[in-house]
């Protein structure tokens, strides 16, 4: 039986290619997307989403738009990393429909009291929170939640903080502290996850999942200059549910700085010295043939 995932996510490039990935993967069944604020504003990721699943044929899955702003911090001005519209390159059509009218927190409630659900979060954990706290009923029926985000060495936003925890620092300490099974995938095992140029051009040629693919990558690859290949980030976290082998984890205890100077870094207690419980599955390992595989994956969706 298909392990049933929602999607919680910013599209962004690396989202929409985990959207793909999860499409692509027999092992899962994606029974909705939900959309937060975070590599682009709310109106612009709701809509990024319906596009991807416009583009693969899947009017059938619902999209429910969440949070478009941080529970507690500020708002912020997304960065240029996806361009304004929080996917730009790709030449895609308007999204064809709306999200659906229910809130995003409430989709996921309705969906979980429904059957065991894995809820993937690759945005800021705006929604996870905000479910958490809404509907404990719903979260007490979870499965498990995965995230990408964090890091137990460097930031990506500052050197202390991955964006997607940095952007909602309160929101990730909430689903650390959540008592619900949490695996984190952060920049350790993500910055390891490398399309290169070459898999990517191979991926050019191998249908509309594909070429979409491959247009994502092209334009992401600007903000990562300086590495052998441009990471996948979020298609990762996809990945920990459909082949968990893929990953090395370790059951750590997790803490978030949500202060002001190192904002939105995981303090993962790798050597157990806080003698504090685990809370958190930490990924500290990824398979050298990740990307050929999720690449492979993909283009077989045609
Ligand atoms: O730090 C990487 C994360 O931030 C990814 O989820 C990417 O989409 C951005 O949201
Ligand atoms: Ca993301």
């Amino acid at each position: 039986m298909p392990i049933p995932i929602i999607l919680d996510c910013d599209p962004g490039h690396d989202d929409a290619i985990a959207i793909m990935l999860a499409l692509a993967s027999p092992e899962v069944e994606l029974v909705a997307v939900t959309a937060v604020s975070g590599n682009a504003p709310l109106h612009h990721t709701r809509a990024n989403a319906i596009r991807v699943l416009d583009h693969l044929g899947r009017p059938d899955i619902p999209v429910a738009a969440g949070a478009d702003r941080p529970l507690v911090q500020d708002p912020f001005a997304p960065g240029d990393t996806h361009g304004p519209s929080g996917m730009d390159g790709p030449e895609l059509p308007p999204p064809s429909r709306q999200p659906v009218p229910a809130h995003a927190i409430d989709l996921i409630a309705e969906l979980a009291l429904d059957r065991p659900l894995t809820l993937v979060a690759t945005g800021p954990l705006t929604n996870v929170a905000l479910f958490l706290a809404r509907h404990p009923g719903a979260a007490a029926a979870l499965q498990r939640i995965v995230f990408m985000g964090g890091a137990i060495g460097l930031g990506n936003v500052t050197p202390a903080a991955e964006f997607n925890i940095w952007a909602d620092p309160d929101a990730a300490r909430r689903v650390c502290i959540s008592g619900v099974h949490v695996t984190m995938v952060g920049l350790d095992v993500t910055h390891q996850a490398l399309v290169t140029r070459e898999q990517n051009d191979h991926l050019r040629s191998r249908g509309r999942a594909g070429r979409l693919t491959a247009e994502l990558v092209d334009y992401y690859a600007r903000s990562h200059p300086g590495m052998p290949g441009t990471p996948i980030h979020d298609a990762v976290a996809v990945a920990q549910v459909v082949n968990p082998d893929l990953l090395t984890v370790e059951h750590c205890h997790v803490d978030v700085d949500c202060g002001s100077l190192s904002r939105g870094r995981t303090l993962v207690d790798r050597f157990h010295v806080t003698g504090l419980d685990p809370n958190v599955h930490v990924a500290t390992a990824i398979d050298r043939g990740f990307t050929s595989w999720m690449t492979e994956r993909i283009a077989s969706l045609g």
